[in-house]
C-alpha cells in the first residue's frame, strides 16, 4: 500500500565550526554557526508497514530492523521510550542536501529534524536545549566522545560560543559574514579523527590550549565584525590544525588557492583529514569571485 497522509515534518540546517574543532572536546570553547541554505528535512507518514527511508544514502529499512548500535536505531527507541510508540505505523522520509561524513554535522542534522518530527507527531512541545539533550546521546554513537558543539549550535539554530558542559552562548554578528563552504571531496569519519587526537593526548595538549585561546579571541572580532582580525585567526586556526595532523594536502592546496585569490582566511571545518573548508572572503563581491576561481579547479561549493 502507498504513504498516505503527514503526520508531521520538520527540518534542520548543516553547520560549520569557525573556530576549536577538537579543542573543544577537551573543554576548550569553540565557535560554531548554522547553515540554513544547506538543510535536512525529515517527513512522518502513515505507512502500511513502519519504515526508514533516504533516497541520498539508499535507507529502506523496516524501522525495528535497525540495530541499537546503529544511531538511527538507537534515536527511534530512545523516542518511542521518551514520548511513546507512534499510533500508527508510520515511514519516517529523509531529504538531505548535507554531505554525510564531511565535517557539516550531517548526524547531528538527522537526529534533530527526526527528534522535532516525532515530538510534532505525538503533540508534545519540545524546548531547542531537550531537543539538543537527546541528540548529544545518539553524537556519543557517531563521535565516540562528542563535544556536544554540534547538536547545540544545530538545535539551537544560531551562531553560538561553546563550552562543553558549561556555556551555550549566541553571539550576535554585526554583519553577514561572506564565508564559503566548500568540499575537499574527501571523505573522512569524525569518530576515527577524533579518537587519533586522543591517542596523541597529552603530548598535543600545547596545541589544543593554543586553539583554546585564539578562539577565546576570536569571538571579540565575530562580535565586532571585524574580518580581517577574523581571517588572520583562521589561518593561525589552520595552521594550528595542521600541527595537530588532521589537516590533509588536498584541504592545504584549496587554502592555498584561495588565500592566493585573496580570501582573508581559510581552515578545515570539522574533525578535518578530508571534509568540508571554511574560507572568509573579503565581502559578498569578493566571495562571489572566490566560488567562481574554486569551482573551476574541481572543488565543490556547498554554501
Ligand atoms: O566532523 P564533525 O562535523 O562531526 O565535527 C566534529 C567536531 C570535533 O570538534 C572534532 C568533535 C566534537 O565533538 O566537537
Amino acid at each position: 500500500m502507498a504513504d498516505s497522509g503527514i503526520l508531521a515534518c520538520a527540518s534542520a540546517p548543516a553547520k560549520t565550526i569557525l573556530f576549536g574543532e577538537h579543542a573543544v572536546v577537551y573543554g576548550h570553547p569553540g565557535i560554531a554557526i548554522p547553515l540554513p541554505s544547506l538543510r535536512l528535512d525529515v517527513t512522518i507518514t502513515f505507512s502500511a508497514r513502519s519504515r526508514i527511508v533516504s533516497r541520498q544514502v539508499g535507507l529502506n529499512a523496516e524501522i525495528d530492523s535497525i540495530p541499537e548500535s546503529d544511531p538511527v536505531g538507537k534515536l527511534t527507541r530512545l523516542l518511542a521510550e521518551r514520548f511513546g510508540m507512534p499510533p500508527v505505523p508510520i515511514a519516517i522520509r529523509i531529504n538531505s542536501k548535507l554531505p554525510v561524513a564531511a565535517g557539516l554535522g550531517s548526524g547531528a542534522a538527522l537526529s534533530i529534524a527526526i527528534i522535532r518530527a516525532y515530538a510534532q507527531m505525538m503533540r508534545i512541545a519540545i524546548t531547542d536545549s531537550e531537543v539538543s539533550e537527546i541528540a548529544f546521546e545518539i553524537e556519543k554513537i557517531y563521535h565516540g566522545d562528542p563535544s556536544g558543539i554540534d547538536n547545540s549550535v544545530i538545535a539551537h539554530e544560531k551562531p553560538i560560543y561553546y563550552i562543553k558542559n558549561k556555556t551555550i552562548e549566541p553571539i550576535e554578528t554585526p554583519v553577514e559574514l561572506p564565508i564559503l563552504v566548500v568540499d575537499s571531496g574527501l571523505k573522512s569519519a569524525t569518530i576515527d579523527v577524533v579518537a587519533d587526537v586522543r591517542r596523541r593526548f597529552p603530548g598535543n595538549r600545547p596545541i589544543l590550549e593554543a586553539i583554546g585561546k585564539l578562539t577565546s579571541e576570536a569571538v571579540q572580532a565575530l562580535k565586532a565584525g571585524d574580518l580581517p582580525a577574523l581571517g588572520t585567526f583562521m589561518n593561525e586556526n589552520q595552521r594550528l590544525l595542521h600541527n595537530l595532523t588532521v589537516s590533509c594536502g588536498e584541504i592545504d592546496r584549496i587554502a592555498r588557492l584561495a588565500l592566493d585569490s585573496g580570501a582573508l582566511g581559510a581552515k578545515l571545518t570539522g574533525a578535518g583529514r578530508g571534509g568540508n573548508m571554511v574560507i572568509l572572503a573579503a565581502d559578498h563581491a569578493q566571495k562571489k569571485r572566490l566560488e567562481q576561481i574554486l569551482a573551476k579547479s574541481g572543488v565543490t561549493v556547498r554554501s
